[in-house]
């Protein structure tokens, strides 16, 4: 190796050692409540002020008030309204019997796994996009029931999170993973499919705000930024820098997705050896 060559090669290992040092210790419930002295006692007046109406434990978790708080930049009075406009939004649609409501048409068509997890416990939401044909969803009119079997799945994952607290876990927010392989624009990316898409955004920006540590995309294709194009302004601050767009280049999201899932975890589309799961 000549003396250019090991340089560039020793620069790469040392990009390579922080990117993975980064990667490793960015999340967790530390970093997300590493909070600033004003922050910290919004926190105190924020809890203060709201404890009456939190009737769970996981509602009790100071990672649950910090979300509020951030989605409204510590304005503890905005972050009231929108907490209690949560509460309402909950009891009005029901959100806790979506538990036990049978979505068994819906999961054949709609692949969505909830049962992966990331190297520090994350639950991660695995969509195989490709296989939702949302044009025919909206055409045959079950868009209002495939946006509630979605609040279903947010429920499930963001249940799982609290869950996973209360075992001491280090856990405070989900991942998306996402492969894109085959989108097209007739049946994801139609202009009659844009609405539902807007609408599948607004409601986990509005009722689930800061819960998304990433939202990875493998396997993206123009058809993916021509969806990303029209629901990018609907996205809140957060999940704008949450989201990691891969092209096909399989290595690229490779190096990436095993420095923070490890293939047991993932299925045979992403990279893995998981058994594949039986819808
Ligand atoms: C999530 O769904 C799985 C499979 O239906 C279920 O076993 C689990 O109890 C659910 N978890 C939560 C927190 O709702
Ligand atoms: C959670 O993180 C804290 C430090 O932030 C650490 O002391 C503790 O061991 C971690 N717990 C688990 C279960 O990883």
């Amino acid at each position: 190796m000549n003396r250019v060559d090991f340089e560039f090669f020793s620069s790469c290992i040392i990009v390579l050692v922080i990117f993975v040092n980064i990667n490793v210790n960015a999340i967790g419930v530390k970093k997300f409540l590493s909070l600033s002295f004003e922050e910290k006692s919004a926190l105190d007046k924020f809890r203060a002020r709201v404890a009456p109406l939190l009737d769970d434990n996981c509602m009790r978790h100071d990672t649950y008030l910090v979300r509020w708080l951030r989605a409204r930049n510590f304005d503890i009075h905005a972050a009231e309204v929108m907490l209690r406009e949560n509460l309402k939004w909950r009891k009005d649609q029901k959100v806790e019997n979506t538990r036990n409501e049978d979505f068994s048409d819906l999961k054949q068509d709609f692949h969505l796994t909830l049962d992966t997890y990331d190297k520090i416990g994350q639950p991660i939401g695995v969509i195989d996009l490709y296989e939702w044909d949302m044009r025919r969803a909206v055409l045959q009119g079950k868009s209002p029931r495939l946006v509630r079997y979605i609040m279903a799945l947010v429920e499930n994952i963001t249940g799982q999170v609290c869950e996973r607290q209360q075992k001491g876990m280090n856990v405070t927010q989900v991942m998306v993973l996402l492969n894109a392989d085959g989108i097209n624009v007739v049946q994801q990316a139609c202009p009659i499919c844009m609405p539902l898409w807007i609408q599948f955004i607004t409601s986990v920006e509005n009722y689930y705000p800061e819960w998304i540590d990433e939202f990875i995309i493998v396997d993206s294709s123009p058809a993916v930024q021509i969806i990303l194009n029209v629901i990018r302004p609907f996205f809140s601050r957060n999940t704008r820098n949450a989201i990691k767009v891969f092209g096909h280049n399989r290595k690229n999201w490779m190096t990436y997705l095993d420095n923070k899932i490890s293939r047991s975890e993932r299925r045979k589309e992403y990279g893995g050896i998981k058994p594949p799961f039986r819808f």
